[in-house]
């Protein structure tokens, strides 16, 4: 496991989380989520099965159950502090229609599923085949023309204009009101992450794992979100 994904083991970082985490990062958090419900229930049934990739922290399977009363999750994450943080999130209003694996998309029963999430998860991944191997494994297990939910941030690292972007990823956060020793913290390993790419390289990874009909659904700074069919 490479450093940037060891965080997810780490007490201290697990425990900063809902304060530090995406809601502070991420432009738009709390809408992308409900986006995501819209979207799954437009092409999926009231009554969905979700399999949720990287469930840890909880987030996205608690909005997504708030929004969809009937919908059902399977959330797989190998970090067993990020699972704890989930249960907790989750907590007992909606833990009747949740199961939390510990693991990857790998270990996940085949399904089929009916929709499937993958929210900031992919960027963690090197793109030395695991990425492309991440969105099979989820693929694999979804219904044909089931919706995938897929939500990473971009950045060429390549690009001229590089720095800047951190540099604005960095602003953003403070004025969100994380601390600033925290978001310099963040800036250098989001700086040093080896799975960080352009958008482009995720829209091929799409197709290449077999996915079809995609749409870019939101935009916000470096981040994107995507919604493909299986
Ligand atoms: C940035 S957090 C995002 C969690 C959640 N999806 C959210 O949006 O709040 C990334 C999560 O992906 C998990 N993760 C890392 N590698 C993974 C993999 N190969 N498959 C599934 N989850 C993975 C980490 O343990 C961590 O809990």
């Amino acid at each position: 496991m490479s450093d940037f994904r060891a965080h997810f083991e780490d007490a201290s970082f697990v425990s900063g989380y809902l304060r530090h985490g995406p809601p502070a990062f991420m432009p738009g958090h709390s809408g992308v989520l409900q986006m995501a419900g819209v979207l799954i229930r437009e092409n999926a049934s009231p009554d969905a099965h979700v399999l949720v990739v990287g469930a840890g922290g909880g987030l996205e399977t608690r909005a997504l159950a708030q929004l969809e009363p009937h919908f059902r999750f399977l959330g797989v994450d190998p970090a067993p502090r990020m699972l704890e943080l989930a249960r907790e999130v989750i907590g007992p209003e909606f833990s009747d229609r949740v199961d939390l694996l510990e693991g990857t998309a790998d270990d996940a029963p085949l399904g089929p599923f009916d929709a499937a999430t993958c929210i900031l998860v992919l960027g963690l991944l090197p793109d030395d085949g695991s990425k492309h191997a991440l969105l099979q494994a989820i693929r694999r297990r979804m219904k044909p023309r089931a919706p995938l939910i897929l939500v990473d941030q971009c950045l060429d690292k390549a690009a001229a204009d590089f720095e800047a972007r951190l540099d604005r990823y960095a602003s953003y956060a403070r004025a969100s009101g994380v601390d600033p020793q925290v978001v310099e913290q963040a800036r250098a390993a989001l700086a040093a992450n080896p799975g960080l790419v352009a958008s482009e390289r995720n829209e091929t990874l799409i197709e290449e794992a077999g996915f079809r009909d995609w749409e870019v659904f939101y935009v916000g700074m470096a981040w994107r979100g995507w919604l493909a069919l299986a």
